[in-house]
């Protein structure tokens, strides 16, 4: 596995590293879906994927019990990378009490990379930076990492704290390609690692038709899946290293060998040049609001600035970003037909969650009559 170092460190780490979401939860746990996921990610370990990319968000905890389980005798070889959010209304002391439980969940006493889930407008930067540097002279922090920044986020995170931010994350791939507008330059400019997260779309590359057919002719030059070449196109990048969640062994292998091999510089260059797929307008009643067992989407704006289910970051805060930055992702829809023939979209099941509190960020910050700009599937 080819390996580099995290941002400006001398810690060393493979350019592909495995993502531990989709473990369930604790009130829909699995426990075969756990062992097949432990049994994984250490084949992963095995074949020189030995970082692993968790949160105390995944699975309400349950995926760090689980990557901790997985580690059991071989927490040394490993590259731990977790993340946190601290509350606005006791920063400090909720990245302090957040950790120790970080640390019980993983059975370890240090994480080599501890990250800032989600840029916060309600907490300083600052005040993130002194507890984790208090947590970090204690010796139970590694790194200090970031995720979800925008540029001029890392840059002020960058000039006003006394450690260094060595990564960010965010989502990268073919289908997503705003990390080109500047934030893989800044990244390259100042040696922070670009973990690409999604790097293969959440498994189903959106690409427009043109788009497609290249990089089908691209792979079969080569004799691999477009996955394959699309991880192998990211990882060529000097500064990124992609977070990738595999769940099934013949996957992970896949991957595994997608960085083993040279893609040549014309290919690469070719796969350069291909358009992001086209994002579309859409009127928001188009899109019907449908939860599943055990997850709900919120139905009205009221319900979704309660936030009784504890989404984080919240809606609210997501929408106080965005009237910030006007920096809004397309939502991730998937297009249908109803009873009566007429298509309307549905939040993409993937990442429920993540796509309803986009959605209602959105109805916040700019009513419920301005269309949303989507990246449409079926
Ligand atoms: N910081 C953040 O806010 C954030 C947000 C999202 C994700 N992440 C990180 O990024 C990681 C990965 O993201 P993701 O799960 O959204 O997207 P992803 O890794 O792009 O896609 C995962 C999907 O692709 C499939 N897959 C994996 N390898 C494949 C291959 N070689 N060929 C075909 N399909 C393949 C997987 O199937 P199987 O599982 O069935 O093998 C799964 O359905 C997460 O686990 C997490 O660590 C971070």
């Amino acid at each position: 596995m080819t390996r580099r170092t995290l941002g400006n460190t001398t810690t060393s780490i493979p350019v592909i590293g495995q993502g531990a979401t989709h473990v369930g939860s604790y009130a829909r746990h699995d426990e075969l879906l756990g062992e097949k996921r432990i049994k994984v990610w250490r084949a992963g370990i095995d074949v020189g994927m030995n970082l692993i990319d968790t949160a105390d968000l995944y699975g309400g905890g349950l995926s760090e019990e689980l990557v901790g389980k997985a580690l059991k005798g071989i927490r040394q070889k490993v590259i731990l990378a977790t993340k946190f959010n601290p509350r606005p209304e006791n920063c400090r002391e909720s990245i302090k009490r957040s950790l120790e439980n970080s640390l019980r969940r993983l059975q370890t006493d240090y994480v080599d990379l501890f990250q800032l889930h989600f840029p916060n407008p309600a907490v300083r930067i600052e005040e993130v930076g002194e507890a984790v540097w208090e947590l970090m002279k204690a010796g139970e922090i590694l790194h200090f990492g970031v995720s979800n920044f925008s540029v001029e986020e890392l840059e002020a995170a960058q000039q006003s704290l006394r450690l260094p931010v060595v990564s960010n994350q965010v989502e990268y791939n073919l289908a997503d390609r705003s990390a080109e507008n500047g934030m893989l330059s800044l990244c390259e400019r100042t040696r922070v690692t670009l973990f690409a997260y999604s790097p293969l779309g959440a498994g189903r590359l959106r690409l427009d038709e043109s788009a497609a057919s290249e990089m089908k002719r691209i792979a079969d030059k080569y004799d691999k899946s477009v996955y394959q070449i699309s991880l192998g196109w990211l990882i060529a990048k000097p500064q990124v290293a992609a977070l990738v969640k595999s769940a099934k062994l013949e996957h992970l292998l896949d991957n595994a060998e997608a960085a083993a091999f040279p893609i040549s510089e014309e290919d690469l260059a070719c796969i350069d040049k291909l358009q992001e797929p086209t994002r579309i307008m859409v009127p928001t009643e188009k899109i019907l609001l449908e939860g599943d067992s055990g997850r709900h989407v919120y139905a009205t704006k009221e319900e979704a600035l309660k936030n009784a289910s504890d989404l984080i970051p919240s809606p609210e805060l997501l929408a106080a970003r965005l009237r910030k930055t006007g920096d809004a992702k397309p939502i991730h829809l998937v297009r249908f037909a109803d009873p009566t023939g007429r298509f309307r979209y549905k939040l993409d099941p993937y990442d429920l969650l993540g796509q309803a509190k986009r959605y209602w960020a959105w109805v916040m910050a700019y009513g419920e009559d301005r269309e949303i700009p989507a990246y449409v599937g079926r």
